[in-house]
């Protein structure tokens, strides 16, 4: 296999699947990742019929890590044995859960689908990605984080839970962790970004909520940007050589300034030791 290889997480439906069908066109090769196994089958045989052959999808529920484990195995076995190699990840996979959850390993589920899994399969795939030329990591981010802060050294939610202050915070995390990956491994053959897409009319709320925040969403996602327009962020990431990339956050394909609380260096680099060990045992088996 001659051709680039591009991992997309959350690649059955919306942004994701957008983005997927976006770096066909530009002729990667794509491993796209979905949760529901007979979901993630009907779409990629329907991108095989569309594009060709060069797609293979995974099956993984990213809010355990030792979910997001297994699927490095198997990519990595996939990509050796087929002798490719891989330019670029893309953590996109992300959930609004309006009830508070608690999973099996005792992360709170927003805060693992959306910030610990990119975490672990970010640095689980930084080995191969640093191998080669162009190797991006690109994280799927929000506009929502501006408004949040975070306990760099808490991770579980105790007592009161609101599902968007969960979900901000998680983006908030993506972001620090993309500015304290490139200020520890960034190099002129590697570099991770933050795609900001914007709000775009998918049905990420509704997946999980019946409820009030259901029929907030119906009526603001109506206000968003189609999924061709919210993926042409990370598209247009993937395709651009990283030298003509010098920023890290960019939203509708132009660079801009994350949120001050973002950019603080002690607060991202605390932020990244404490989540190095609550995932040491995912990071290191
Ligand atoms: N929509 C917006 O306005 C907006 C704005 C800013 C950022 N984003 C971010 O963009 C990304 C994509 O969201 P979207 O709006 O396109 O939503 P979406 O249409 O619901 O797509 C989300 C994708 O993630 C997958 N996914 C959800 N939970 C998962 C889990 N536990 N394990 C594995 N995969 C899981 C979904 O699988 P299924 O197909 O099985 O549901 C789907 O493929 C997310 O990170 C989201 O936070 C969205």
């Amino acid at each position: 296999m001659n051709k680039s290889i591009a991992v997309i997480t959350g690649a059955t439906d919306g942004i994701g699947l957008e983005a997927a069908k976006g770096l066909l066109k530009e002729g990667f090769f794509v491993i796209g990742t979905g949760r529901n196994i007979d979901k993630t089958k009907m779409v990629e045989e329907s991108l095989k019929k569309s594009y060709g052959e060069n797609v293979k999808y995974f099956i993984a529920d990213l809010s355990l890590m030792k979910n997001a484990r297994q699927l490095y195995k198997d990519i990595t076995a996939y990509i050796e044995q087929s002798r490719g190699s891989l330019t670029l990840l893309i953590n996109n996979a992300g959930c609004y859960v309006s009830k508070k959850t608690i999973t099996e390993e005792g992360f709170e589920k927003t805060e693992a689908v959306n910030y610990l899994a990119p975490f672990l399969l970010s640095h689980l795939f930084m080995p191969q990605l640093k191998k080669s030329e162009q190797g991006k990591i690109i994280n799927t981010g929000s506009r929502s984080h501006y408004k949040a802060t975070v306990n760099c050294t808490k991770f579980t939610y105790k007592g009161f839970y609101f599902g968007y202050f969960a979900y901000r915070k998680s983006k908030l995390k993506l972001t620090m962790m993309t500015q304290e990956l490139n200020s520890r491994y960034c190099a002129d053959n590697f570099r991770v970004y933050i795609a900001d897409p914007g709000l775009v009319n998918t049905y990420i709320v509704q997946k999980s909520s019946k409820g009030i925040d259901s029929i907030f969403w119906s009526m603001r996602k109506r206000a968003g940007i189609t999924v061709e327009e919210g993926a042409s962020t990370a598209v247009f990431l993937a395709k651009q050589p990283i030298s003509s990339l010098p920023y890290h956050y960019y939203y509708l394909c132009k660079p801009k300034n994350p949120s001050k609380f973002s950019q603080n260096p002690s607060k991202c680099s605390l932020l990244y030791e404490e989540t190095k060990k609550i995932l040491s045992a995912y990071l290191n088996d």
